[in-house]
């Protein structure tokens, strides 16, 4: 017979066990009878302290009512737990899985590359200014020194809305919109949009270039040279080496194309390089002072420089990344890696 605070341990211990175990209402049912029915092991507890010593009654008394409380409380518990389970195996729903958690999304990799770039330059004291993507001919080409005609626009495949209005095919536009309206000191960069008719596995007809433009007195080819060898450095890494070579770009005098070593080989020569050793990464120049004319610029007093390169090439090069055309398909697998 349970007389004793020991035997009350004892059920509450035999008693916890057999409710988790339990994984039906008809036994928890027969369980709950068991412990706290009218003929069951507490009651028949609380009946018999009167056989306990004097002393002990009191404690007996209290220690059997809070384990009733107890019981209940798991008793409770246990039969909404199985209530749930019957409801789990009748919908196919089972609520008591812990949910599914939401899978974070992340900038594309040109928008991250863009970002990063323009982080760059507006810590060297470069502010962004962007134009439109839909573009007259002047911005695009006039105004750049690149006349009716002239053959250096063959190197930009158009796409014409109309006769005077194009998509732009690069980012320059924004060097005579930004000095038409501002008077130097001038250092902005320009991120965006561009458009040209070609497409193949190196080309796409949409990509992303930054433009960049320094204004100001005595800017001289060394300040180009500054600036973007820091660029470079800070993007890649300070052991990339470069070199300045001549190019030519109506719009710059002189012009320099800047190549690093190749990211994939380190110089040896692969074929991502063409064996080279080098990668072009951006066409530069001081800005002709046709340009400065017109925009009534005063070109014995300033001068300057400008530079443009393709997002998704540097992007390509710094994460090695093959294949262009993985930018523009939007798997979820690969632009996830960033
Ligand atoms: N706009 C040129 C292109 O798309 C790139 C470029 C070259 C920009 C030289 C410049 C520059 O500002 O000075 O091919």
């Amino acid at each position: 017979m349970h007389n004793n605070i020991d035997d009350l341990i004892d059920i509450e211990k035999k008693a916890i066990q057999s409710i988790d175990q339990a994984t039906d209402t008809e036994t928890l049912e027969q369980l709950s009878t068991r412990y706290l029915g009218r003929k069951g092991v507490l009651t028949a507890f609380l009946r018999n302290i009167s056989a306990l010593p004097e002393e002990d009654r009191p404690n007996a008394g209290k220690n059997a009512n809070i384990l009733k409380g107890k019981l209940e409380a798991a008793f409770k518990s246990a039969f909404s737990k199985v209530d749930r389970l019957n409801d789990a195996d009748s919908s196919g729903i089972d609520v008591t899985l812990p949910g599914r958690s939401v899978k974070r999304g992340n900038n594309h990799p040109v928008t991250q590359v863009t970002d990063e770039i323009c982080d760059i330059f507006l810590r060297l004291g470069f502010d962004i200014a962007e134009g439109p993507e839909v573009e007259t001919d002047y911005y695009n080409f006039e105004a750049l020194n690149f006349p009716k005609h002239h053959p250096a626009r063959d190197m930009q495949d158009t796409f014409f809305v109309s006769e005077n209005i194009v998509l732009r095919t690069h980012t320059s536009p924004s060097q005579p919109r930004v000095m038409e309206k501002t008077e130097p000191p001038i250092r902005i960069i320009s991120p965006g949009k561009v458009f040209r008719c070609d497409s193949d596995v190196t080309h796409t007809p949409m990509f992303n270039q930054v433009e960049g433009l320094m204004v100001d007195e005595n800017i001289s080819f060394g300040d180009l040279k500054g600036i973007l060898t820091t660029f470079i450095h800070q993007f890649f890494d300070k052991e990339t080496s470069l070199r300045f070579r001549p190019s030519f770009f109506p719009f710059t005098e002189p012009s320099a194309e800047v190549d690093i070593r190749c990211v994939m080989c380190r110089g040896k020569g692969c074929r991502i390089c063409s064996k080279t050793g080098w990668l072009e990464i951006l066409g530069s120049g001081m800005v002709h002072p046709a340009v400065f004319e017109n925009v009534d610029y005063d070109t014995d007093k300033f001068t300057g420089f400008a530079f443009g390169m393709g997002i998704e090439r540097l992007a390509m090069l710094k994460y090695g990344i093959d294949d262009l055309r993985k930018f523009f398909e939007n798997d979820v697998r690969f632009l996830g890696q960033f």
